[in-house]
């Protein structure tokens, strides 16, 4: 497998006009997503930081789970952003960074990538992709949202101990994958529809969004910190809550982890 670091000049060079004015690459660090809170802790920095490294010491996932990848082989990212936006729509973050990489892989790859509620990306039952948002109030707004994401671009996990099966573009595709073009061609994505929710213009985003959310209509098990949930997946709501149907009645579920019921 070829090992090669990131081209920093062209990724700098493709954002500049992005809203990431500061872009910070680095070869390892213990997490992007904590060092985007000691960023935000010691410097109440401006608006649009980008903090990508080739690889993490403690990579973090949800629910306190453990974040695996290979140094050269992956994409680990964070986006430090400050978009003063009431904390109900923080969920359209998440929804703007997950549609942004669906259609980047989509365009450049041809590949079909799905949205599993929250925010995971799949390709069919494989797991390609994580996003692990973290959010800072003042009041009601939203002062800082550090949005980390790392991508299974060239090397999957395939550990004992994890809940699901990965998977990475280069298995899918049977080759090695370059990592800009997709790192690149994202972020321009997420600047386009981040300047959407900034402007409040979020129906194409939500109908977006929907349309590859992979639950939604199928029977689905969910276990959240203390119950577990079967039944029919029928929307996620604006703040990303997801509504599913339990025998007649409608069940609000605001986080957890959902796997679909396969029927024979
Ligand atoms: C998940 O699926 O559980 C979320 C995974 C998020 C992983 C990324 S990698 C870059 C950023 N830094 C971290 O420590 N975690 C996120």
């Amino acid at each position: 497998m070829e090992l090669n670091p990131l081209n920093a000049d062209l990724i700098i060079k493709e954002l500049e006009d992005t809203v990431f004015s500061k872009i910070i690459i680095l070869d390892e660090v213990d997490s992007t997503n904590e060092l985007a809170k000691r960023i935000i802790k010691e410097e109440k920095p401006q608006e649009g930081i980008l903090i990508i490294a080739e690889d993490q010491s403690a990579g973090k996932g949800r629910m306190k789970r453990r974040w695996w990848s290979k140094k050269y082989l992956n994409l680990l990212f964070s986006l430090l952003l400050k978009p003063k936006i009431d904390r109900r729509l923080g969920f359209s973050l998440n929804m703007a960074a997950a549609i942004s990489f669906v259609e980047a892989i989509k365009e450049i790859y041809d590949i079909e990538v799905m949205i599993k509620w929250p925010n995971d990306l799949y390709i069919k039952e494989k797991k390609l992709a994580g996003i692990l948002t973290e959010f800072f109030l003042e009041g009601n707004l939203l002062s800082y949202v550090i949005i980390g994401m790392g991508i299974n671009v060239n090397w999957a996990p395939e550990r004992e101990d994890m809940i699901y099966p990965a998977t990475c573009l280069a298995k899918e595709k049977g080759m090695y994958i370059k990592r800009e073009p997709i790192l690149v061609e994202g972020l321009k994505k997420f600047d386009r529809y981040y300047k959407d929710i900034l402007s409040n213009h979020l129906e194409e985003l939500y109908e977006k969004w929907n349309k590859k959310c992979m639950i939604l209509g199928k029977e689905v098990l969910v276990r959240d910190k203390d119950r577990e949930i079967k039944g029919i997946a029928l929307r996620v709501e604006k703040d990303g809550t997801l509504i599913v149907k339990v025998a007649d009645k409608e069940v609000k579920i605001l986080y957890g982890d959902v796997s679909i019921i396969m029927q024979n």
